[in-house]
């Protein structure tokens, strides 16, 4: 939540800034703002209630000069997205902060500084930071110094960039629960909420580890630890080009992450198995010794990565006789809990900067779990950082809010996971099935994306809908969930998924002509079922949109609408049924205008509890 970007330079740090806060928006983008000390050694702010378009439409063609700068793109928690709640914050026009985070103890801090005479701009708790850093500052003009002095008094989580006129050509950075990374160039230097922004100006970054601050000058960087000791941290290069954040021929980047899957799901596999077995190596090392002891699997996660979460529950118990259970991390995080002995807990984060999953896996760390696996996208995130063991999608940049490759490749991550969780339980058989299934994977998803005119088509019938209803069984109940969490999410149609099963104990008394039901049905045992499960929903004259198997003998006629899904083997079927939905859930938000990757209120990250 939020994106952060600064630079300490010898050219003019705007374009650079802008660049990075279009590549951040993905944090969120309720409002936008920039600050520059210009060569009078004066500050230039800028901020918008708005996107950065429209920032870069406040600051017109005279972008203003200045080699030290930082940017912000704001999600709100504290105080409406308006222009005074806009960030960089200032002080006394001294400083300029920008923070990613919440400080949880502000209002105490907010008091004091009022009842000291401060007299404050915006609602929000960042500008109690940006105060409490001024008032060091009146005392003495080391800009490093007065961070150190005042981070002790921060509750909560943050990360910070503050520049100061008294202090000109050094930027102070921080973090501690927020994600910050600094790029390094030559002769100039940069820090951004992750990498993706800073890739046209540098691949060099060094990725901060908790509680560290960096001074960071034009020609030098210098890290202190939670210790305030002076610390090394290697520099890494990224493999990533530039281009990977960009929408290329496509109007979104979910349309393009949409079609991105088979190489995602693809390269997500490379490497990780032979013969037809798991190659323990693709967890890590020392993976053989704690997978051993996995007797039972908890695994925890957020959004769409819960969805993936709860398929996987349906794998381990099927194919590795493992049991599973699957919980929502904020929920997890806050009750008392029995862990079975040999219990493995699992978490599952595309950013790996979730707070509540990070919240949960630290809380986990006393309770009696063997250890943590974590699924991940992003190799240098404070997920990988903690988790004992990982095993990493290999999506790319995923930037439309609502998750598609990254799904897709967490559930080609935890079909391995299974896989070797089989074999340990004594199944050599489910582990060669699996794997064979998941070879079949990038193959079976290109067909399966061949359906998009008829779904595009399709999703006329709901532009005009407020409410829909998805239904599904077994594990594609799951899918289900996450078909109406897409449509919900991009489309702002109110969507709810129940197992098909569960239709008349409630949901079917809001079926009538009004109602599209959205229904997923594989080729499997409980098809019949299903059959019958639809048959309830047509005699309320509820119209039907069946993604149905075409070795099912389903067939559209009046008022039951067919899409023919190619068929898969049945270990892969949750992941070839979900491509249809995310394609059903893109048709009907492009139709009905909304914002696809940017949807109001939302963010990818939710790095604030
Ligand atoms: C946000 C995003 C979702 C995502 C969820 C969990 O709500 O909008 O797309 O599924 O966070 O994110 P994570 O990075 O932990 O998978």
């Amino acid at each position: 939540m939020c994106g952060i970007v600064g630079a300490c330079a010898q050219r003019d740090v705007a374009p650079l800034l802008l660049e990075g806060l279009r590549r951040l928006e993905y944090r969120g983008y309720d409002s936008a703002g920039i600050a520059l000390i210009d060569p009078d050694g004066e500050f230039k702010r800028t901020r918008v209630a708005g996107r950065v378009a429209d920032l870069v439409g406040a600051l017109g063609p005279a972008v203003p000069m200045g080699n030290v700068g930082v940017a912000h793109t704001r999600w709100a928690t504290h105080g409406e997205p308006s222009h005074e709640n806009a960030h960089p914050h200032m002080a006394n026009e001294q400083l300029a902060l920008v923070h990613n985070g919440i400080i949880e103890n502000y209002e105490a801090l907010r008091d004091e500084l009022i009842s000291a005479g401060y007299q404050f701009a915006s609602e929000t708790d960042t500008e109690v930071a940006a105060a409490l850093i001024q008032s060091r500052l009146s005392e003495s003009d080391d800009l490093l110094g007065a961070v150190e002095q005042v981070l002790p008094r921060l509750e909560g989580a943050y990360a910070f960039a503050v520049i100061s006129k008294h202090d000109p050509q050094r930027l102070v950075v921080c973090r501690k629960g927020s994600p910050l990374v600094v790029g390094v160039g030559i002769g100039e230097n940069f820090v951004a909420s992750d990498v993706t922004a800073l890739l046209p100006v540098t691949n060099q970054f060094i990725f901060l580890e908790e509680g560290d601050i960096a001074d960071v000058h034009r020609d030098e960087i210098i890290i202190y630890d939670s210790n305030g000791s002076v610390v090394r941290r290697p520099v890494k290069e990224s493999q990533l080009r530039p281009e990977a954040v960009e929408r290329g021929g496509y109007r979104h980047f979910m349309h393009k992450e949409i079609h991105e899957q088979p190489a995602a799901i693809s390269d997500t596999l490379e490497g990780r198995y032979s013969s037809g077995r798991v190659l323990e190596s693709a967890f890590g090392p020392g993976a053989g010794e704690l997978l051993d002891k996995a007797k039972r699997l908890q695994i925890v996660a957020c959004g769409t990565s819960y969805h993936a979460g709860l398929i996987a529950r349906y794998w381990s118990e099927q194919y590795a006789g493992l049991p599973c259970d699957v919980e929502v991390a904020s929920e997890f995080r806050y009750r008392a809990h029995a862990v079975d002995e040999g219990t493995l807990l699992l978490v599952i984060s595309q950013s790996g900067e979730t707070a509540d999953v990070l919240a949960a896996l630290r809380e986990a760390r006393n309770m009696g779990y063997v250890g943590v696996l974590a699924i991940c996208n992003v190799p240098e995130s404070s997920l990988i950082r903690e988790a004992d063991l990982a095993m990493l999608t290999r999506a790319g940049p995923e930037i439309g809010v609502a998750s598609t490759k990254a799904f897709t490749t967490q559930l080609t991550a935890l079909l391995l996971i299974v896989a070797a969780f089989a074999r340990r339980q004594g199944r050599e058989e489910s582990e060669l099935e699996l794997v064979s299934a998941a070879q079949q994977l990038p193959g079976a998803v290109e067909r399966v994306l061949e359906t998009e005119d008829c779904v595009a088509k399709l999703a006329e019938h709901f532009v005009d809908r407020q409410h829909a209803l998805f239904l599904g069984r077994g594990a594609h109940y799951a899918v289900a969930l996450e078909g109406s969490l897409k449509l919900k999410e991009i489309s702002y149609i109110h969507a709810e998924a129940y197992p098909a099963g569960e239709l008349k104990h409630g949901p079917l008394a809001l079926v009538d002509e009004n109602m599209p039901v959205v229904a997923v049905a594989p080729q499997d045992d409980l098809i019949d079922k299903l059959r019958s499960n639809l048959q309830e929903v047509r005699a309320r004259g509820g119209e039907l949109y069946v993604f149905a198997d075409d070795s099912t003998s389903l067939k559209s006629s009046g008022g039951f609408n067919v899409v023919s899904v190619p068929a898969s083997v049945e270990a892969i079927s949750p992941i070839i049924h979900t491509i249809p939905l995310q394609l059903l859930a893109y048709h009907v938000a492009v139709l009905r205008g909304t914002d696809v990757d940017k949807p109001r209120n939302l963010a990818k990250s939710v790095t604030v509890e």
